[in-house]
């Protein structure tokens, strides 16, 4: 233990000393009474603020209030993209939307939802959450945007934006959640139409968000709000076309 804390005093001497260096340094010469010869030379403090205002200081990438915002800045994206604060309890749970996603041969219910239908009514899919061999059979031709099966391979790559499948162990989708990227988000479709790179901030005007609800199995919850039957809430969706959200 002995030798352990002399060690320590004599980081702590050293470590005394480095200090002392590099204050010294830094102050530039001192004068016999260890004050700064320059102290008197200092512009004063008007002077000194408009001069930092004229010319910034340079980015110091180790400053720990950039490293801080930085932090909340990719925690804020990953919100906005992927956070559904829980409101699969409603577009899966309650309207089970995710069941005509699925399709009946997957475990849900109808004909399902193929890529071409989900691109058709303004789904965007995100190229850079895409493996790259995906990439390549896209740009061959060779995926099937036909089959419901490759909607929930997208689902489970988080591929779809601004959409969140949840899968139970054997694979089934079990429900569906939504976020702000949904409505907030496009792409630059570089790959295809609907498909290419995330353009976060960017509306999504093609997103046909009526065609979307419509598609639900139970629209009771809503037709029960507004005091009307579903066939006249389905009809409503229908008239609302891309880009409209609430008409
Ligand atoms: C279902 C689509 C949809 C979703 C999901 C959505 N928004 Fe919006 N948001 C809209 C629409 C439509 C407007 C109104 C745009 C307008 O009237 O110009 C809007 C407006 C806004 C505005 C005001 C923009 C402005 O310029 O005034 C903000 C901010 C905003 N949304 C943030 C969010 C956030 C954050 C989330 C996620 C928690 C979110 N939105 C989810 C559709 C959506």
């Amino acid at each position: 233990m002995k030798t352990y804390t002399l060690s320590l005093k004599r980081i702590a001497t050293g470590a005394g000393i480095l200090v002392a260096l590099l204050a010294f340094g830094s102050s530039g010469s001192a004068d016999s009474r260890g004050r700064s010869s320059d102290e008197n030379d200092e512009p004063d403090r008007n002077e000194r603020d408009e001069h930092n205002r004229n010319s910034p200081a340079p980015v110091d990438v180790k400053d720990p209030a950039l490293k801080n915002t930085a932090e909340m800045f990719v925690r804020g994206r990953n919100i906005f993209r992927f956070d559904t604060f829980g409101d699969e309890a409603f577009w899966g749970d309650t309207l089970r939307l995710h069941q005509a996603i699925a399709g009946a041969n997957q475990g849900g219910t109808g004909p399902g939802v193929s890529p071409k239908t989900a691109l058709a009514v303004g789904l965007k899919v995100d190229a850079g959450a895409l493996p790259r061999n995906l990439v390549g059979n896209l740009k061959k031709g060779t995926v099937n945007l036909d089959d419901p099966a490759t909607t929930l391979a997208l689902l489970k790559l988080n591929a779809v934006v601004g959409v969140t499948g949840f899968f139970d162990d054997r694979g089934t989708l079990k429900s569906i959640g939504i976020q702000c990227a949904l409505c907030h988000s496009t792409v630059n479709d570089c790959l295809a139409p609907g498909i290419g790179q995330r353009l976060d901030g960017w509306s999504n005007r093609d997103l046909n968000v009526g065609a979307i609800i419509a598609l639900a199995p139970n629209l009771k919850p809503i037709a029960d709000l507004l005091g009307v039957d579903e066939a006249t809430v389905r009809t409503v969706l229908g008239s609302w076309g891309p880009g409209k959200f609430d008409v």
